[in-house]
Parts: structure tokens; C-alpha cells; sequence
């Protein structure tokens, strides 16, 4: 039996807010515009349904599956386990990911979609682990930048617990 500790990082109201000024940017930026925005699963779901009802402009949302992480290690791999169901060939294309810890889930991303010959692409991130970060890959917009930390909560899982907090919390693993 694990012994899991958490410590509040990141409220729901200070999710909230932020969510709010991303958005409002996003709809400046790409209001008249051809937009897919992509859900990268699983753990950005949460993010991705409250982040689009920020933003006042049309577009069409798709989802992509991926799978890298085991426990709170990266396994190094990015497996896609579910492709985006449309073409994204000369639309404006805004990612939309939970963390950038490595960087290597979303560089692998970017260069995938860079293939289908979209407009452009723009990532957002909920959250940025600069520390952590394995190449120099950089998020157009990032919610908060935090340390070096594992983190749970408002769609973020450690083993699939803990994904429904409604705020980020550190995890401690006291094993
Ligand atoms: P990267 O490839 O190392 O940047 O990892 C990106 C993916 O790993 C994210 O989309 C998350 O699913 C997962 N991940 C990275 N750090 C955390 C964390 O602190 N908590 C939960 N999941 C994480």
C-alpha cells in the first residue's frame, strides 16, 4: 500500500483566472480564423474543456491520444493511441497540453502535426517544468511555470489517482 502525501500548489481560483487571460489572448490572436484546437489526452482534458469556453471564436476541437508516462517517470517513448480525426492541412492549429516536464511529448507532437502541413501551430500548456525541460522546445503560452516537482490534480494523474482534484497539488511519495 503507497503512502501518497499532498501539498496544495496551485488553487482553483488561481486556475481559473489564468485560464481566463489565456483565453482572451487566444481569442484576440485567432478570432476570423480557420483554428483546430487539439486535446492532448489524456491529462489535459480538464484544461482543454475549461480553456475553450474562454475563447469567443469559432474552431473546431479534436483530440489526440498519447501515452508516455508510467508512475512519475517518463518512459522516454510517445506512443500515439488515438490520431485526430480531420485534416489539419493549412488550418491554424492550437495545442492544447496539460505539462511540458521533458519536452519530449511535445516536441514529438509538433513535429507530427508540422507534417501535415498545417497553417501554423501554437502550444499551450497549463503547466511548465523549465527545470526539468530536455531540449529547447517553447510553449507560446504557459499558465505557470513550476519547479522540478510531481504534480496531480485538475486532470493531471499519478497511476490514474488523484486526476479530479479540482487544484494542482505537489505529490509526496513517502515509500
Ligand atoms: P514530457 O514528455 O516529459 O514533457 O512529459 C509530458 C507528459 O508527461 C505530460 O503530458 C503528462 O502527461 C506527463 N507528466 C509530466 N510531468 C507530470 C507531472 O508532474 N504530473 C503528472 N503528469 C506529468
Amino acid at each position: 500500500m503507497e503512502h501518497i502525501k499532498l501539498s496544495p500548489l496551485i488553487t482553483e481560483q488561481q486556475i481559473l483566472d489564468r485560464i481566463k487571460e489565456i483565453g482572451e489572448e487566444l481569442t484576440a490572436k485567432f478570432k476570423d480564423k480557420d483554428v483546430v484546437c487539439v486535446c492532448i489526452l489524456n491529462g489535459s482534458f480538464m484544461f482543454f474543456s475549461d480553456l475553450i469556453r474562454q475563447m469567443d471564436c469559432d474552431f473546431k476541437c479534436d483530440f489526440l491520444g498519447l501515452s508516455s508516462y508510467t508512475g512519475t517517470q517518463s518512459t522516454g517513448e510517445v506512443k500515439v493511441t488515438l490520431d485526430l480525426s480531420q485534416s489539419i492541412q493549412n488550418k491554424h492549429v492550437i495545442l492544447i497540453e496539460d505539462i511540458v516536464d521533458t519536452g519530449t511529448t511535445i516536441e514529438a507532437i509538433y513535429q507530427m502535426l508540422r507534417a501535415r502541413k498545417p497553417e501554423s501551430i501554437t502550444t499551450v500548456t497549463l503547466l511548465h517544468k523549465p527545470e526539468a525541460q530536455k531540449n529547447d522546445f517553447k510553449p507560446e503560452y504557459v499558465g505557470f511555470s513550476i519547479g522540478n516537482e510531481f504534480v496531480v490534480g485538475y486532470g493531471l494523474d499519478y497511476n490514474q489517482q488523484f486526476r479530479t482534484l479540482p487544484y494542482i497539488a505537489q505529490v509526496q511519495n513517502l515509500n
